[in-house]
């Protein structure tokens, strides 16, 4: 029996998943009183607890006078730690899913695609032209919202030794980050595409691609 209680707590240990969104829900209800929201937001008399590790909270939960009375299983433990890994990417999670083709009417030829998840993360396609009327494509990644219509990243260019004359070569493949971008929703379907690509700024209005 005592054998199989440990097998039990070692396997409910392997088997939890972190959840990060979880990790917020728990860090939202035990911990944001004290530690603010999100964490770099922190009280006076409260040390910015961003990227600390399971063992630093176990710690603070067993010895910090204050924290005491905070109760949290194992496994919330591991999903806090998953949340303060990168709190600022979980700080809003928009109301509105804004995953769609976007694009500006008066300028049909390019476009971006943008797909959101519920945790709020989101990745993204920029597809425009080069000055030698080549298409290009950028990828818009390390996306941050900075409030619920606002999201912020890094455009990165991919290269790789295409398709003609022997097929995709995966080991070919470099990214390197050639600017940054910005989308302001106005609404639900209608916004504001900023981005800086190899030193060069753009302002576009975009709205979804209604077909
Ligand atoms: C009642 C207020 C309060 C609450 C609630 C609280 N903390 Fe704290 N916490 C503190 C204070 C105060 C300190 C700093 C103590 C010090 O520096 O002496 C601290 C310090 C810490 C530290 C730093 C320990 C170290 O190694 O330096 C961690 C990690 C931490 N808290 C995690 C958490 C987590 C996770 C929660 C929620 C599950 C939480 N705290 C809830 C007040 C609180």
């Amino acid at each position: 029996m005592r054998a199989l209680a440990i097998l039990a707590i070692v396997a409910a240990n392997i088997a939890h998943a972190a959840d990060p969104v979880a990790g917020k829900f728990w860090y939202e209800q035990n911990c944001a009183r004290c530690h603010g929201s999100p964490p770099q937001e922190r009280q006076a008399g409260t040390p910015n607890i961003t990227g600390f590790s399971a063992d630093r909270i176990r710690g603070a939960l067993a010895n910090i006078p204050a924290m005491v009375k905070v109760n949290l299983t194992p496994a919330q433990i591991l999903d806090v730690e998953a949340y303060l890994r990168a709190p600022l990417q979980y700080l809003w999670a928009p109301g509105i899913d804004f995953s769609d083709l976007w694009w500006n009417p008066a300028e049909s030829g390019w476009g971006m695609t943008f797909t959101q998840r519920p945790n709020a993360s989101t990745v993204g396609t920029l597809y425009i032209y080069d000055a030698e009327r080549k298409p290009v494509w950028l990828l818009m990644t390390g996306a941050v919202w900075v409030n619920p219509l606002e999201v912020r990243g890094v455009l990165l260019r991919a290269a790789a030794n295409g398709f003609p004359p022997t097929g995709f070569n995966a080991n070919s493949v470099t990214t390197s980050q050639i600017g940054s971008f910005s989308i302001v929703f106005a609404d639900h379907r209608r916004g504001t595409l900023t981005f800086t690509a190899d030193g060069v700024a753009y302002s576009k209005p975009i709205e979804r691609l209604a077909f």
